[in-house]
């Protein structure tokens, strides 16, 4: 029996147009890989990543940002200005402790919460970076899950809509967000989906290797996050889709055009919420572009990194880029 991820175990027998559209889109557990024209366009969003780094992105991550800045307490105003690398790293540096284990499912990380290096949100973001049980925890391919197979305390199921057969499950925080946000985009004529939320360890062992499987590793790193690495086993990220556009677009980077993709590259902040991996940075974050992909890291943190147009989280605390496993 092949291997079956956690959306294809939950839905239903598929047709036949909508298999020949799943084995076009990332990362459908289960499908086949890119097609060489998706290949294409999901690989030309990464073209100039090196050269790109740290900050500014190819395409498309300025014009993700809302209009109007975003004020927020403790924080300095807003400014277009380029944004200015965070003194965070030498403090991180000195406290960090030992690195994190490169091998999944090796010994975690033993790094200690990290001492305010800076005031507001940036501040407390450094700190927090290393709890897992922190809305502020960093996941990443340098920065593991400690422990790998840490589970969230405090899963609840919002009450918004899901793709065909998905249970969604987030920390009660993040929920509670998504709800507000939905609700809002609703108010905008803008109907999101939640297509992927909580996935536990086991789960993405189980996805994961289905895509090793299929593309070979080299090329399943590019999307799929390692056990024990992916932000969906926070609680803390979701996958979104548009209620009205096909399942061709799930998991593709088409969502960016959607009525969703757009509504949350605005006001996602407004909630909480980073489009994680943003166009042209795999070399930061060490995925290809996921506009489908929200984390929750609280309003302060996602505020003050719109109005200071900062695009990923490693930027934001300072750090090295993580574009591959250590
Ligand atoms: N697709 C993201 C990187 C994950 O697997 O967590
Ligand atoms: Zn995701």
């Amino acid at each position: 029996m092949p291997l079956l991820g956690f959306h294809q175990a939950r839905r239903a027998p598929l047709s036949r147009w909508q298999r020949t559209v799943q084995a076009l889109s990332w990362p459908r557990p289960g499908g086949m890989l890119l097609s060489a024209a998706g290949a294409a366009v999901v690989l030309a969003a990464a073209v100039g990543v090196q050269s790109a780094y740290p900050f500014q992105s190819t395409t498309a991550a300025p014009a993700q940002r809302s209009p109007e800045p975003a004020a927020v307490a403790g924080n300095g105003p807003a400014s277009g200005a380029p944004p200015v690398l965070p003194t965070a790293a030498a403090g991180l540096a000195a406290h960090a402790g030992t690195p994190p284990s490169s091998i999944p499912g090796g010994a975690p990380t033993t790094a200690a919460p990290v001492p305010p290096v800076a005031s507001g949100p940036q501040a407390a973001a450094v700190h927090n970076m290393s709890n897992p049980a922190s809305v502020l925890v960093l996941v990443n391919k340098h920065h593991p899950l400690n422990p790998l197979d840490y589970q969230p305390p405090d899963l609840v199921t919002p009450n918004v809509p899901a793709g065909p057969g998905e249970l969604v499950l987030l920390r009660r925080e993040a929920a509670a967000a998504v709800e507000r946000m939905f609700a809002a985009a609703g108010s905008n004529g803008v109907s999101i989906t939640v297509q992927s939320s909580y996935r536990s360890y086991a789960t993405q062992v189980s996805l994961y290797g289905s895509y090793v499987a299929q593309k070979g590793q080299e090329s399943a790193d590019t999307s799929s996050a390692r056990p024990g690495y992916s932000e969906h086993q926070t609680g803390l990220a979701l996958d979104i889709g548009d209620a009205n556009v096909g399942a061709d677009c799930e998991f593709t980077i088409c969502v960016e055009e959607t009525a969703a993709g757009r509504w949350v590259a605005a006001h996602a902040a407004d909630y909480g919420f980073v489009v994680r991996y943003p166009p042209g940075l795999q070399a930061v974050t060490g995925y290809l572009y996921e506009p489908w992909h929200l984390r929750y890291v609280g309003t302060a943190a996602a505020l003050d990194m719109r109005a200071r147009g900062i695009p990923t989280y490693e930027q934001y605390l300072g750090l090295q880029g993580a574009p591959g496993y250590k």
